[in-house]
């Protein structure tokens, strides 16, 4: 077998890219058929794009000249710099053979290379086997141990207006002196500092099991970075945030979704990070800004049918607010990690 990086060429290779692509959706929908899984074009405009923060390389397994797994490995650069996180697909067809060990290993050794001591890599499961499915074997006999679960949870749309109306008004008392104000695409220049600072904190926030990040480093570059990738995916993102009175932001939320009219688009919109500054809690900003985004969101598009998210299951607050949305759940999102 044949392990390599795919270069620039390649990347700009529409045979190749398709290949790559190809597999993946086999791999991640087998079983699970139903799920969510992003167009070509959106697949193509993310991995074309580049990031400042995190190196993305597409890794490639050869078996003469048929692709037989692929992997993607995100490696962060300025922050973080002791993780890498990676995905492995084997083709459904080609499984038990020692190909997803083979590949893992080799990213294993790409990660030592670098200096990198924690790797993680995840995997949705159905809700019934999450202790013992395939890929939890294949994780553990890899030498990785589970670090976090995330439920996935779906939202058909639409929501009846009259009840989003209400989530507002049920939050409206609490934040008092806030302002809440909804972005189409970037937010304007004099918010991008505060948001990406906001953002930022995410993760060291956020419940994320027995692996601890640090904040990230979100510069004003790396934001237009984002926005010019979701872009190229043919999105938008719809940025819901809070203010203070001297506009400073302290909570978001967004909603990512294809581009109205896109050909060949699916109708599922993703929510992102929903995130209140630890500063200012209590105010309900969490279900205001949610609740918003969801009002603008649906005040513009009609065409769309569902929002998908997912959250640690120990994430008690958001959890509620996303029961008090009409979420429900619907598989797990599992997280490993080893320690090289
Ligand atoms: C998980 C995945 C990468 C495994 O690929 P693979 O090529 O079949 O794995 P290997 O043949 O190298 O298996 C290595 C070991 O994992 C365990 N394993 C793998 N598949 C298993 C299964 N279906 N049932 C039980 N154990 C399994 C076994 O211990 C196996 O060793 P053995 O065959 O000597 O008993 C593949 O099923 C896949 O692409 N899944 C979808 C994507 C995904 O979830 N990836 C991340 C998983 S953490």
């Amino acid at each position: 077998m044949d392990i390599r990086v795919l270069d620039a060429s390649e990347l700009g290779d529409e045979a190749v890219m398709r290949e790559f692509y190809d597999l993946n959706r086999r791999s991640e929908t087998f079983g699970r058929e139903q799920a969510p899984f992003w167009p070509f074009e959106e697949f193509l405009g993310a991995y074309r794009t580049t990031d400042s923060g995190e190196l993305q390389e597409p890794i490639v397994a050869y078996d003469g000249d048929r692709i037989v797994a692929t992997a993607t490995m995100w490696t962060p650069l300025v922050d973080n710099t002791d993780k890498a996180y990676f995905e492995v697909n084997v083709d459904p067809q080609r499984r038990r053979r020692g190909i997803g060990r083979a590949l893992t290993g080799h990213l294993e050794q790409m990660a030592r290379d670098r200096g990198r001591t924690l790797l993680m890599t995840g995997s949705h499961l159905p809700y019934a086997d999450r202790e013992d499915h395939a890929y939890c074997r294949f994780a553990e006999a890899c030498g990785y141990e589970l670090s976090n679960i995330e439920v996935v949870r779906y939202l058909d749309l639409p929501v009846p207006d009259e009840c989003i109306q209400q989530w507002i008004d049920r939050a409206a008392p609490h934040h008092e002196g806030y302002t809440i104000e909804t972005f189409v695409g970037a937010v304007p220049d004099d918010l991008v500092e505060s948001l990406c600072a906001l953002l930022g904190q995410l993760a060291v926030d956020a419940p994320t099991g027995s692996v601890d990040f640090e904040a990230e480093v979100i510069t004003p570059e790396r934001y237009a970075e984002w926005i010019e990738g979701v872009t190229a995916m043919r999105r938008v993102r719809y940025e819901t945030v809070a203010l203070t009175t001297d506009r400073e932001v302290v909570a978001q939320s967004t909603l990512a979704m294809p581009l109205a009219g896109s050909e060949g688009a699916s109708k599922d919109v993703y929510q992102w990070g929903t995130f209140v500054h630890r500063d200012h809690r209590g105010h309900h900003l969490g279900l205001a800004t949610k609740a918003v985004n969801l009002r603008a969101l649906q005040a513009a598009r009609s065409d769309l049918t569902r929002i998908i998210t997912q959250n640690a299951e120990t994430n008690g607050f958001m959890v509620a607010i996303n029961d008090t949305l009409g979420f429900y759940p619907v598989e797990v999102s599992a997280d490993f990690v080893k320690r090289l």
